[in-house]
């Protein structure tokens, strides 16, 4: 089982898209077993599997929020919340894509747990109690790193971490990583590696261009990161699939982005060596 958390602290870059359609194609077309977490309040990937009324059914009782242990109402470790009760599976009709939902009011969790010892560390002890054989878990990561996201980087093997290419994110690539370094050293059993960047929607201009080649030459030169090869365009129809909520590879399996998550898959399948 390899654990993926995709973050950057930047919004708006691709995460969630990254997660849903890279998790989609390796259910489809690797037969892999994936099960996607969700732990950004905002419930992106949640909506783009599942619809409002699927999940109006299960918010109170079988989200993230309940698994990370808000609305406890159980008084010791033993009778703790079971993972296994917040997977919805088979999503989209998809065979071996399963996903842990989110919730608004995950945004409240770092008030919740503040007196909570090894808070970071939730999650771990609850993948523990997966019974499904996951080949993997994507887990989709707000754009900041409290309690939630330190909960998956103590999980996970590896990061990926999507960059648009602009001005912005060629200073904020070294300060996250910097960041992720310093709680590397902080969190117990925190073995997670950088795996590397994957640039997303990247336009065919000449900033774009300009910011690419700069941040890929900061990341070999500087700071020693990898990035992968495959860049995802901005595609109009990659936007468009999330208010059927769809993954766009199953609603418009043919638009560039779809294309170029494939072969980004491939990549990452080939630099796993699986
Ligand atoms: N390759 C792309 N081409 C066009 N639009 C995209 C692409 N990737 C993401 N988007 C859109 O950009 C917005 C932000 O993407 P999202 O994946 O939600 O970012 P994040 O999770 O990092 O905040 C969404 O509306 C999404 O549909
Ligand atoms: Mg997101």
């Amino acid at each position: 089982m390899r654990i993926i958390s995709f973050i950057n602290m930047k919004g708006g870059v691709g995460k969630t898209t990254s997660v849903v359609e890279i998790g989609t194609i390796l259910a489809r077309e690797h037969n892999k077993k994936v099960l996607i977490i969700d732990i950004d309040p905002q419930t992106n990937a949640t909506f783009s599997l599942i619809g409002i009324d699927d999940w109006q059914e299960i918010k109170d009782t079988a989200t993230i929020a309940d698994v990370l242990g808000m609305n406890n109402k159980f008084s010791t470790r033993d009778e703790e919340y079971d993972i296994n009760d917040a997977i919805i599976s088979d999503v989209c009709g998809i065979n071996n894509l399963d996903l842990i939902p989110s919730h608004i009011e995950l945004t409240f969790l770092d008030l919740d747990l503040s007196a909570e010892p090894g808070r970071e560390d939730i999650l771990n002890r609850q993948i523990e109690k997966l019974e499904n054989d996951y080949d993997f878990i994507l887990i989709d990561c707000p754009p900041n790193l409290t309690i939630a996201p330190q909960n998956a980087l103590v999980v996970s093997d590896y990061i990926i971490v999507p960059v648009a290419p602009e001005f912005y994110a060629a200073i904020g690539l070294p300060l996250l990583i910097n960041r992720i370094a310093q709680l590397k050293r902080k969190l117990r059993g925190c073995a997670v590696e950088i795996l590397g960047v994957l640039f997303t929607q990247v336009r065919r201009t000449n900033d774009h261009n300009h910011h690419l080649d700069t941040i890929r030459k900061t990341c070999t030169d500087d700071i020693d990161i990898h990035t992968f090869q495959t860049v995802i365009p901005f595609t109009t129809r990659i936007s468009e699939a999330a208010k059927f909520n769809k993954p766009a590879s199953l609603h418009n399996p043919n638009a560039d982005g779809v294309t170029a998550y494939k072969n980004f898959t491939q990549e990452l399948l080939l630099n796993l060596e699986e």
